[in-house]
């Protein structure tokens, strides 16, 4: 029988991702078997795979760390040595298995066989004759196995590899699976993967990643405060920030659905540094403790309060996926205070910002990752739906994402050759730059929302398949809604920001 692999494994092994893979299971090119793909079917939907093709995929992924700076913990992505053994232990005793019973089924044979002798020596001919029909048939059997194809044997040698590098771990009830590289904890690899999974502290001490083993082996890979009872021990459960996978698991673990279920969190943050990408616009990126991570969904604020000035709300530019790290957006308005503040602080790297938050609606849910993605950004608008771009092509959507950027022209794209880096990398994501005439006050006129509009039926003829997120200053995004409903597009399909 045929090998069976997670779709996420085989994506991988093929160098494709998993919403690409999930797409042609939807299709019908290849059959999936709860969740899973056969090895010999992965072979013939990728008849040109090979070892190398891998490079490919790394090569990808790196434009992809590039594109979205993301700053790694510093943890090596090899895993230790105690993991590597234990990984490699579990592949021999699988093997062991494999050999014990094709030596058990040879065994069987030879019994067969020598049976049928015995009834070929039978003095009723029917049965003499139909024993040396059978003994034929078997010889001719076994004589004409299947015998693996080369594209078979690289993908199963691709997939051992790969085990011992990376282990899955398969949630449930949501069905959602990642990969834990190195000595990643569960819940970082979770996190990195796009998953909202139950946390608070990421340091032991607060026990809200608890989850439970279902199947597979886990490894500590640090002591925590936080005490689990012995009945929870018994039971399998973990905390999620203080061990990794040894080898794929399955685990029973909670996930935020929506944006009710993130609990108000408050946070003091330093500043890391401010960016300057134009001279109107700052990009202030900060850093919250190790052991206080902001949880939030793509697309969500925060209430900003530093240096004693009035808590200024923002739209969080960054992706929960990365890490620590916090990225905001921040056009240069003259005699606002907090525009005043953070364009002084130049390249500043200290500072401590109280984030209060998550609040805000402007979010991704499952459901809409099965459907093209329209996103229109107004200018700095474009923060909060730079979250969402990450997210959404951190969960590999394979469904088109297509980001409309306007901006003044005295301005430009600030990030432009950061979309530019997202459309080479993705095959699913599209980048339109439009420049358009500004005022002073950055807002636009209804000549470039009817203009935008215009080039987006141009180019999606059946906007009722696709939502779309609309984000900037009040005027053009509350235009462009109105023309989207006027133009029959339901409002559960439209998303806004006044950023
Ligand atoms: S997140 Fe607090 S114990 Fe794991």
């Amino acid at each position: 029988m045929s090998r069976l692999l997670s779709v996420s494994r085989a994506a991988r092994l093929v160098g494709t991702t998993r919403g690409a893979l999930q797409k042609r299971i939807r299709n019908g090119e290849i059959a999936s078997f709860e969740g899973q793909v056969k090895l010999t079917d992965l072979g013939e939907l990728y008849p040109d795979v090979a070892m190398e093709d891998t490079t490919m995929l790394e090569r990808v992924e790196q434009i992809i760390e590039r594109a979205f700076h993301q700053v790694r913990s510093g943890q090596s992505a090899a895993p230790d040595m105690q993991t590597l053994a234990s990984r490699v232990t579990e592949l021999s005793n699988e093997l062991a298995n494999a050999k014990f019973e094709v030596s058990n089924y040879s065994i069987l044979i030879d019994k067969l066989k020598s049976k049928l002798r015995a009834l070929q020596q039978d003095s009723s001919v029917e049965v003499a004759t139909a024993a040396t029909q059978l003994t034929e048939w078997l010889a001719y059997e076994l004589s004409n196995q299947p015998t693996l194809e080369p594209v078979q044997e690289e993908l199963i040698a691709s997939d051992n590899l790969l085990r011992i590098v990376a282990a899955q771990v398969h949630v449930v009830p949501s069905g959602h699976e990642f990969l834990v590289q190195g000595s990643d904890s569960v819940l970082d690899a979770a996190l990195s993967a796009g998953l909202a999974m139950d946390y608070g502290c990421s340091n032991g001490n607060c026990g809200k990643c608890k989850a439970r083993l279902v199947s597979g082996e886990l490894r500590k890979t640090r002591n925590h405060d936080y005490v689990l009872t012995e009945a929870e021990k018994l039971h399998g459960y973990f905390l999620c920030c203080s061990n990794s996978a040894v080898t794929d698991v399955v685990v029973e673990a909670n996930e935020a659905h929506n944006e009710n279920e993130i609990p108000l969190q408050r946070i003091t943050a330093q500043v890391r540094k401010v960016d300057f990408p134009h001279d109107d616009v700052a990009v202030l990126s900060l850093k919250t403790p190790r052991t206080q991570r902001l949880r939030f969904m793509a697309g969500q604020s925060v209430d900003l309060t530093i240096n004693g000035l009035p808590a200024h709300s923002l739209p969080i530019a960054s992706c929960p996926c990365d890490d620590r790290n916090l990225q905001f957006h921040i056009p240069r308005k003259n005699g606002d205070e907090f525009s005043d503040y953070i364009f002084e602080l130049k390249n500043a790297s200290s500072g401590a910002v109280t984030i209060e938050g998550p609040s805000g609606h402007f979010v991704l849910h499952e459901e809409d990752l099965q459907r093209p993605l329209i996103f229109v950004a107004y200018d700095t608008g474009f923060a909060p739906i730079k979250s969402l771009i990450e997210h959404a092509l951190n969960l590999e959507t394979s469904e088109l994402v297509h980001l409309y950027w306007v901006a003044p022209k005295s301005r430009g794209h600030y990030l432009g050759n950061m979309c530019r880096a997202w459309a080479d990398a993705f095959d699913s994501f599209r980048y339109s730059a439009i420049l358009a005439n500004d005022s002073k006050e950055m807002e636009f006129g209804h000549e470039t929302v009817d203009t935008l509009y215009d080039t987006l039926i141009a180019e999606h003829n059946d906007l009722s398949v696709c939502d779309v997120f609309v984000s900037g200053p009040d005027r053009p995004v509350t235009q462009f809604e109105s023309i989207l409903q006027q133009s029959g597009l339901n409002a559960s399909q439209i998303f806004r920001q006044i950023a």
